[in-house]
C-alpha cells in the first residue's frame, strides 16, 4: 500500500526549538522541569538554547552547561556575556555542541559553528552571530555568516542561526541577507519576545527575538527595585536575578530536510500554569555534576 502523503511529509521534516536567553537559576529550573515534556508533547527533534545569562544572570559555568544538556538541550549558543565566567572556556574549546559568536576574533575561545544530530537522524548546523548596533565592537557579522556557510558540508541542508543583537532593524537585515541560504534566523539578546515570526520569501524562518526564559516580574530578568534605584539615583546596586512569573519562551521551526527551507514557525510560552502538566509527562532528568 502506498504511504499516505502526510507520512511522506513527516519523514523529511526536522522540528527545531530555540529557547531564548536562559536567566539564572529560575530560568535553568523551568528548563529542567519542563523540557523533557516539551520535547515529547511538541515532537521536537533538536533543542538549541541561548544560555549566556544562565549563571546568576551573566555567563555560563560548566555545571550549568551539564545541567542544561542533561535537561535535553542539544546545543548551546551564547552572546555578549559568553566569557563572564572564565571556567566555561575549556567547555567552549572541547565540547562539540556549544558555539561562540562566529564574528568574534579568530583567537577567541570557542568554535564558529556546531553540527549536531537531531533525534530523527538529521544533521543540523548551529551558528551564532553578534550584532554591532548598541553592542560591543566585533567583526563583521555579514562576512562571518558568508565564511561559516562556505565552510559547512555541501550536503548539509538545515542551518539555524541565532542572531544575538539589540536592534530589530539589524535583525531584519540579517534575516533578509540569509533568506534562502539558512533554515532560520532567530534573534536573542533583548529578553523581550517579538510577534513578528514569519517565513521570508525564499524560505527562511525569521523572528526578531524569541524572548527570555526566566522571571518576567523583572526588568529583563533582574529585580525591578534594584534596577529602578540604580537608574534613578545612580546609586550602585546589585542587579539580583528576580524570582516571580518564571516562563520559558522559545520558537519552534519546521524545516523540510530535502531543501533546508522552513515550512512553519510558531512561538511557545511555558508559564507556571503549564509546569506541572509538562513535568508529569516524562520523569525529570538526573542532574549531572562535572
Ligand atoms: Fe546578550
Ligand atoms: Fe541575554
Amino acid at each position: 500500500m502506498a504511504p499516505r502523503p502526510e507520512h511522506k511529509k513527516e519523514a523529511c521534516r526536522v522540528r527545531l526549538l530555540l529557547i531564548g536567553d536562559i536567566v539564572g537559576k529560575p530560568g535553568r529550573h523551568i528548563v529542567a522541569r519542563t523540557l523533557a515534556g516539551l520535547i515529547q508533547s511538541e515532537g521536537l527533534d533538536l533543542v538549541v538554547a541561548n544560555a549566556e545569562n544562565a549563571a546568576g544572570g551573566s555567563g555560563l559555568t560548566p555545571a550549568n552547561y551539564q545541567e542544561l544538556i542533561a535537561a535535553g538541550v542539544d546545543c548551546i549558543t551564547l552572546g555578549d556575556h559568553i566569557y563572564r565566567r572564565r571556567e566555561i572556556v575549556s567547555i567552549l574549546e572541547n565540547r562539540p555542541n556549544i558555539v561562540k559568536p562566529a564574528n568574534f576574533p579568530p583567537s577567541s575561545p570557542g568554535k564558529e559553528f556546531a553540527i549536531v544530530r537531531a533525534r530523527n537522524g538529521v544533521d543540523v548546523a548551529v551558528v551564532s552571530l553578534l550584532g554591532r548596533v548598541f553592542m560591543r565592537p566585533v567583526d563583521c557579522p555579514w562576512t562571518a555568516a558568508d565564511r561559516v556557510l562556505a565552510a559547512l558540508p555541501a550536503e548539509l541542508k538545515v542551518v539555524l542561526v541565532d542572531f544575538h543583537a539589540e536592534a530589530t532593524s539589524d535583525k531584519q537585515l540579517m534575516g533578509r541577507y540569509l533568506d534562502g541560504r539558512v533554515s532560520a534566523v532567530l534573534g536573542t539578546h533583548t529578553h523581550v519576545p517579538t510577534a513578528d515570526e514569519r517565513i521570508l520569501p525564499k524560505g527562511t524562518a525569521f523572528q526578531c527575538d524569541v524572548g527570555m526564559t526566566g522571571p518576567y516580574e523583572s526588568i529583563l530578568g533582574r529585580r525591578v527595585d534594584r534596577v529602578l534605584e540604580s537608574t534613578i539615583t545612580f546609586n550602585p546596586t546589585h542587579f539580583e536575578v528576580a524570582t516571580e512569573d518564571v516562563r520559558l519562551l522559545a520558537s519552534v521551526v519546521d524545516v523540510d530536510t530535502d531543501t533546508g527551507r522552513a515550512t512553519a514557525i510558531r512561538r511557545i510560552c511555558v508559564t507556571q500554569a503549564d509546569v506541572e502538566r509538562l513535568a508529569s509527562l516524562v520523569a525529570p532528568p538526573k542532574r549531572n555534576v562535572l
